[in-house]
């Protein structure tokens, strides 16, 4: 039995972003952590292995349709997927060590197995109970279920099985035009799947901009992507080599069937809280399974607090990482703050799409007046240079004091270019703050100006 400061239950990015920051503060800290590699989610099954399959799969898209052009001539690649799948493990492998150097160099105590909280002040792993004057439970998420529908990571996967297919199917069905869906869903369909996407909502990736919606889903189409839109999955049975999918469209009612190697069901992500004991200690917990916290991430029980999936808010790591530093320095006796209103958001297909602060709904909804200013990466060189001329940057901003209020963006690099936004918008700065910003020329972050202009006297290149 050991004692610390603090113990921090999930090694994910909430998790051991926080464990650092604790241990930079000065505090005794310690992490429990039942999977082989600390990371979480997002490290082993999640953000990272996703990235590096979207960039070998991009890589031959881009082989497959701009080499020629660009004169360069000769055979595309061919796949071989086992090596495919043996590059992304080793990205992963690469960063999770990472996570436990670092927990290393800042003296953090790995306490390998899950973790259950037996009373206030204690957490037990294995046999042992250790002590700790504060426990943080990041135990992150998990993918939710859909009733008549059984997951066997083989025919019927969740994102875990999609990145450790066997073998790349022919026919791939998506539950789900949520991030999930369509990142992984560009993996395959770059292999040579044919994707459909069934959606129980009339447009993909609910809550972001409608025009961002529509443009993304038309590049998806041309990019191969099928959409069955406004249907609800009734059943998914597993065939001998296949699954047969029932659905409804809402419309009308009527029921139809289709069948695939594969079917991805991505419909959304769940709280993970299994196993901690939290009826017996008393923990609140919101009708959807989310613990829930106070403005300092302490649930209503003294001395335990909850950050990540586990809590209310977007499931993203970034956001996890963010209340893991905040309540690290509340611990630390510090005014810990997230501003849950600049959480920026990114898939990353091609293009990349991605967002911050409010969409045009919201500020309807709102009663708010803004303006709009939107500029197409047609009008940028650099796009255009590259093949990425669809998509667009639109900034919204108020229509009185020139405020940004969000950012919309789909095109090349977009997840890189909204931080401009967002650095913009922690500094409460107006359109014009961008717009007067010399932007280097030939970069994409000059479509970012254009719309900032936009929102003023007018951009230049339209
Ligand atoms: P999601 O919430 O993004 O999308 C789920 C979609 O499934 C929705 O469009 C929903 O309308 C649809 N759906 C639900 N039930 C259905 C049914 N019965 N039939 C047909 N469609 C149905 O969830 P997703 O993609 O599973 O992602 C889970 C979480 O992981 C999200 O919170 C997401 O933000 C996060 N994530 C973030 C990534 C990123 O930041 N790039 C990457 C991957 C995941």
């Amino acid at each position: 039995m050991a004692s610390y400061d603090v113990i921090i239950i999930g090694a994910g990015p909430g998790g051991y972003v926080c464990a650092i920051r604790c241990a930079q503060l000065g505090l005794k800290t310690a992490v429990v952590e039942g999977r082989e590699t600390l990371g979480g989610t997002c490290l082993n099954v999640g953000c990272i292995p996703s990235k590096a399959l979207l960039h070998a799969t991009h890589m031959l898209h881009e082989a497959e349709h701009n080499f020629a052009t660009m004169g360069l001539k000769g055979k595309s690649p061919s796949v071989d997927w086992k090596a495919m799948l043996a590059y992304k493990d080793d990205v992963v492998g690469q960063n999770t060590k990472g996570i436990e150097f670092l927990f290393k160099k800042n003296k953090i105590d790995w306490l390998k197995g899950w973790a259950s909280i037996p009373g206030e002040g204690k957490v037990k792993v294995g046999d042992e109970v250790h002590e700790a004057k504060n426990i943080v439970i990041a135990t992150g998420s998990e993918s939710a279920s859909l009733a008549g529908v059984e997951v066997d990571e083989k025919t019927v996967i969740t994102s875990t099985g999609a990145l450790d297919l066997g073998k790349i199917p022919k026919k791939l069905v998506v539950i789900g035009a949520g991030v999930i869906g369509l990142e992984l869903g560009s993996v395959y369909a770059r292999l040579g799947a044919q994707v459909t996407v069934i959606e129980y909502l009339d447009a993909i990736t609910p809550g972001m901009d409608g025009e961002v919606q529509k443009t993304f889903q038309r590049i998806l189409k041309k990019q191969g992507f099928d959409f069955t839109m406004g249907a609800a999955v009734q059943s998914v049975e597993a065939l001998k080599t296949k699954a047969k999918i029932t659905y409804k469209l809402r419309k009308d009612d009527s029921e139809h069937t289709l069948e695939a190697d594969t079917v991805l069901v991505a419909i959304g992500r769940k709280p993970y809280t299994n196993g901690l004991g939290l009826d017996d200690l008393g923990v609140r917990l919101s009708k959807r399974g989310q613990i829930e916290t106070d403005d300092h991430w302490q649930t209503n029980v003294k001395g335990i607090y909850a950050i990540g999936d586990a809590i209310d808010g977007p499931m993203l790591a970034h956001k996890a990482e963010d209340e893991g530093m905040a309540v690290a320095e509340v611990l630390a006796g510090k005014k810990g703050h997230v501003n849950y209103g600049v959480i920026p958001g990114v898939i990353y297909t091609h293009p990349e799409v991605s967002n911050v602060g409010k969409t045009e709904q919201q500020l309807k909804e709102e009663g708010r007046a803004y303006k709009v200013g939107k500029f197409s990466f047609m009008g940028n060189g650099r796009a255009k240079a590259v093949f990425a001329g669809d998509g667009f940057v639109k900034i919204l901003a108020d229509k009185q004091t020139d405020r940004i209020l969000g950012a919309h963006i789909i095109g090349p690099a977009a997840g890189d270019l909204i931080h401009e936004i967002c650095v913009a918008m922690e500094f409460g700065a107006s359109a014009q703050d961008l717009a007067l910003t010399c932007h280097a020329h030939p970069t994409y972050s000059e479509a970012v100006r254009e719309a900032a202009l936009a929102c003023g006297d007018g951009p230049i290149h339209a």
